[in-house]
């Protein structure tokens, strides 16, 4: 029988016409012990795949500023920052920003 490893959500990001093409990554993650083997790159070209498949124009997603191998990860990919909402987290006595990525399919 087969092991997850990994996992990526893709979901439109509104539900309203003015909003089509837009999609979100809204989870994606590796099981620790299989980390910096490229599934988290495979994963990720799905999702490219998968909204392209769907006619999709952008994705995007939001990732945390202090998460540096996802931001490698995405940045790899052709996501670029389009904004940031400075100290939106609070993790562990530290303020961490959130940034907004998004790539462009057309
Ligand atoms: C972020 C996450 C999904 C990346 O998954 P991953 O499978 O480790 O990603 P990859 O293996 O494709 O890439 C990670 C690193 O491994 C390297 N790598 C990939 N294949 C490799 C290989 N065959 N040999 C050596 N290194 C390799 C990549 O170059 C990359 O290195 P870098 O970070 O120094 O640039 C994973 O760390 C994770 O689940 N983190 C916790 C959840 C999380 O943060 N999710 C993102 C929320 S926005």
């Amino acid at each position: 029988m087969g092991e997850v490893l990994g996992y990526v959500r893709l979901q439109d990001k509104y539900a309203f016409p003015e909003g089509t093409g837009v999609l979100s990554v809204n989870g994606l993650a590796v099981a620790k012990a299989a980390r910096g083997r490229g599934i988290g790159s495979i994963l990720m070209t799905a999702v490219t795949d998968e909204a392209t498949r769907r006619g999709a124009r952008k994705i995007t997603l939001h990732v945390h500023g202090t998460n540096t191998v996802a931001r490698r990860l995405y940045e790899r990919h052709g996501y670029t920052v389009e904004g940031t909402h400075p100290r939106e987290f609070l993790i562990e006595g530290q303020y961490v920003d959130s940034l907004v990525l998004a790539k462009f399919l057309t």
